[in-house]
């Protein structure tokens, strides 16, 4: 299952604030996303953008009146809302929000939105003494009742210079709650641990050893469980990525913050996903100067650190899927498979570090997907596509484990 707008038609509500022109920007990533744009404004919002933004931007005509005669003629009030997959009212303002709350249909919109039996995605900018009033947080308490998804404003400047709560919530965040809402939830309930990047282990105050991991991989695997319905916590070394929205996320340093951290999480987690690649040996001897050039001695003494995904085989919990990560240079199914059995995994994602499409820094990777019955070669795809994969294989092996133990994993997804 891939993960994504492709296809999805998405009907967006605008309405009249100045944050109405920064949707304009989100229309034209979805129209390049390519999913079905339709686009409702209200009477406000066509005074701070026109509608013709919109209609060049999403590929379609836009939609303003309620008794439109060329848009009764197709029930256009009934039929934006019922013929979406999801719809996104962005910016919605108070007026909005209020009318949302007491289901008045009396424009286009908020007819629509009446007719939808679709997620409904809500993202508030006003200014924050408007959006802080009891009556308009009533308002946004009875959408959430509805079922519908409020997404809490951003703070900061606002543009009548406010300082606040108030401001439309970035792309970034809206498009992780767009795709959740248009992703099928098989990972519905299942409590996620992730753990991503490299791990640094100090020499001195200067310098440390570590390896080349991006955590590129780890944090599509943790966007894309969150996506796909569960509750994910990441455990993440030092990377320069953004926290995906809606995830929990722990920063680490060293192999054992890492180890705490991980094992700290395990009895909450149904699945956990060792992605992180850690590393091995740290300095026996951390200085609390930095080395000077002339008196560096000329090797290091190496301590072992702790394999935290061996630990975690020993202590696994019934039912609990264990997911290990291996970098290998060479017989990708044999040391695969060993460390499966080793480090008593459920599922092991084995990948080749000799190719730069694959493995550490790149953005795409090729995987060799083994678990106790078999192994399948995953196509070279980018590192969302995998993640989406690894979790396909994941999901159907948490489903089957519920109903039989035993009869599972790669031949039930090769079905
Ligand atoms: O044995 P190897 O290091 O190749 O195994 C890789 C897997 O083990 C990865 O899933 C990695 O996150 C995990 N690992 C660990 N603790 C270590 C070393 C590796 O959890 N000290």
């Amino acid at each position: 299952m891939r993960t994504g707008f492709a296809g999805k038609k998405v009907l967006v509500g605008v309405t009249g604030s100045i944050a109405a022109f920064k949707v304009a920007g989100w229309v034209s990533t979805l129209a390049k996303a390519e999913a079905q744009v339709s686009v409702v404004m209200t009477e406000s919002a066509c005074r701070f953008v026109t509608p013709l933004t919109f209609a060049a931007l999403s590929g379609n005509q836009v939609h303003r009146e309620l008794f439109d005669p060329g848009g009764e003629e197709r029930m256009d009030h009934i039929a934006l809302g019922r013929d979406a997959d999801l719809v996104l009212i962005a910016p919605a303002t108070a007026a909005t929000i209020a009318r949302l709350a007491n289901g008045l249909a009396d424009d286009l919109l908020s007819t629509a939105v009446l007719a939808a039996r679709v997620p409904i995605i809500i993202c508030p900018a006003m200014n924050s003494r408007m959006y802080l009033h009891p009556a308009t947080q009533e308002n946004i308490g009875r959408l959430k009742k509805f079922g519908y998804q409020v997404l809490t404003p951003g703070e900061g400047m606002m543009a009548c210079r406010e300082e606040g709560t108030g401001r439309l919530p970035e792309w970034e965040e809206v498009s992780e709650y767009l795709l959740r809402a248009l992703t099928p939830q098989d990972l519905l309930g299942e409590r996620v641990v992730v753990t991503a990047g490299p791990t640094r282990e100090a020499l001195d105050p200067a310098r440390f050893l570590s390896n080349r991991s991006s955590g590129k991989m780890g944090y599509a695997l943790a966007r894309t469980a969150f996506r796909r319905g569960a509750q994910v916590q990441l455990v993440s070394g030092p990377v320069s990525l953004p926290v995906p929205p809606g995830i929990d996320c722990k920063f680490v340093t060293t192999a054992r913050e890492m180890r705490e951290a991980t094992l700290g999480r395990s009895d909450w987690a149904t699945i956990i996903v060792k992605s992180a690649a850690v590393s091995d040996f740290r300095p026996a001897f951390e200085q609390a100067e930095k080395v000077k050039k002339e008196t560096a001695p000329r090797s290091v003494e190496l301590a072992e650190n702790p394999d935290i995904l061996a630990e975690l085989g020993k202590s696994k919990k019934k039912g609990q899927l264990l997911v290990g990560f291996a970098a290998e240079s060479a017989n990708l199914e044999g040391e695969g498979r060993r460390k499966l059995e080793k480090k008593n995994l459920d599922l092991i994602a084995v990948n080749s570090i000799t190719s730069e499409t694959t493995g550490f820094a790149a953005d795409t990777n090729q995987i060799l997907l083994l678990d106790r019955h078999g192994a399948e070669q995953l196509p070279l795809a980018d590192k969302e596509q995998v993640a989406d994969m690894i979790w396909d294989r994941a999901a159907v092996m948490i489903k089957s484990r519920s109903e039989e133990p035993g009869k599972q994993e790669i031949q039930a997804c090769r079905q």
